[in-house]
């Protein structure tokens, strides 16, 4: 066959074939090794010099023209098989959604997020500070002298540092109080959640655990608006109207007057609830911020006063959603996250009870 006259079978082919294994037969049988084609430019070897002047071009020409045919053809079937596929396959809503797997949440982030959410409405923002804390602001700036028992090796984790300032893990979340005042002016209302460390350990004390901490400074505060405070974030946290507090006189150098609080529990089918009070347990130490840790801060102390306020987040999550062993809290097990780990949707209640 004559180039001309192949390239006219082979177009043919080309425009009757309907998808994309039909023209891949149309390739090999013109491109293949035995195909058409092929044979027409091994032809060439066996020609006399001027045929194959005269019939080199047109040859060459043809493998050029089909080669491109084929690749127009292709993508015109690609381009077709793809809006079949767009128009016929819909996702079907009525079957059942694939499962995925879901990772939760786990307690101590939910009752960190219940508690910001809960001062946020009483309009308290959120404050941080470094975990790896200079001595001034864990104990100095806070009114505790050298010589007080917390700062004994037993209690504190210490680290190098420059030798200027000795380095500590933070005992508590109170220098983030220190921070606050030196880097904002009054009024001041925060709480600042976090990690803090203690060389301790036992089935209520892990050496990393977490604290909330708040501090109000303002003009003319006084203990009733502590009071108030702790009143209203501790009745919307358990979820109770009859959660009951009891302020016992304590003390810490940072504040004065000092009071721990307690909350009244009670027994509720067989289980202890918090609400009434059948008896007392231990929540949180709070107080009137000490004028000389407002002074340290270099605010006037006649001018502004304020309460300050720390709690323990894993403390508060056994309490309300029933653990008993702090240190499943940061054991890793999944089986422990899977049944008190906590769905993005779940809304959580006090279901659990209250833990022994
Ligand atoms: N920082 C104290 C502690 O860790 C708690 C506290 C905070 C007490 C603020 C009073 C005021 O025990």
């Amino acid at each position: 066959m004559s180039p001309h006259d192949l390239q006219t079978s082979l177009d043919a082919d080309i425009a009757a074939a309907t998808d994309l294994g039909a023209l891949e037969s149309v390739r090999v049988a013109a491109l293949g090794k035995a195909g058409s084609v092929t044979a027409l430019l091994k032809s060439l070897g066996s020609m006399d010099a001027d045929t194959r002047a005269a019939e080199a071009p047109k040859i060459h020409g043809l493998r050029e023209a089909v080669t491109s045919a084929l690749a127009a053809k292709k993508v015109a079937l690609e381009e077709a098989e793809l809006s079949k596929r767009l128009a016929t396959e819909r996702v079907d809503l009525s079957l059942p959604a694939q499962e995925a797997l879901r990772g939760s949440i786990h307690p101590v982030s939910q009752v960190m997020d219940e508690l910001t959410e809960i001062f946020a409405d009483l309009g308290f923002a959120v404050a941080e500070g470094p975990e790896i804390e200079d001595d001034w602001h864990n104990f100095t700036a806070l009114n505790i002298a050298e010589t007080h028992p917390a700062r004994a090796m037993h209690d504190t984790f210490y680290v190098d540092g420059d030798g200027a300032h000795p380095m500590v893990l933070r005992t508590h979340t109170s220098p983030v109080q220190i921070r606050t005042m030196m880097a904002q002016s009054p009024p001041i209302r925060i709480i600042a959640p976090g990690r803090v460390y203690r060389s301790d350990s036992d089935a209520t004390h892990t050496p990393m655990f977490h604290q909330i901490e708040g501090l109000v400074i303002d003009r003319k505060i006084n203990m009733g608006h502590l009071k108030w405070t702790l009143e209203t974030f501790l009745k919307a946290f358990f979820e109770r109207d009859d959660v009951v507090l009891r302020l016992r006189p304590s003390y810490f150098p940072f504040t004065e007057p000092s009071a721990e609080v307690d909350v009244g529990w009670s027994i509720e089918k067989g289980r202890r609830v918090v609400g009434g009070s059948e008896g007392w347990m231990e929540v949180l130490g709070s107080g009137m911020v000490h004028p000389r840790v407002i002074a340290n801060c270099g605010l006037d102390p006649d001018e502004w006063q304020g309460f300050a306020f720390g709690t323990g987040g894993d403390r508060l999550a056994m309490l309300k959603y029933g653990m008993d062993d702090l240190r499943a809290f940061f054991d890793g097990d999944l089986r422990w996250l899977r049944h008190y780990g906590f769905n993005f949707l779940d809304v959580p209640t006090l279901s659990g009870g209250v833990g022994a």
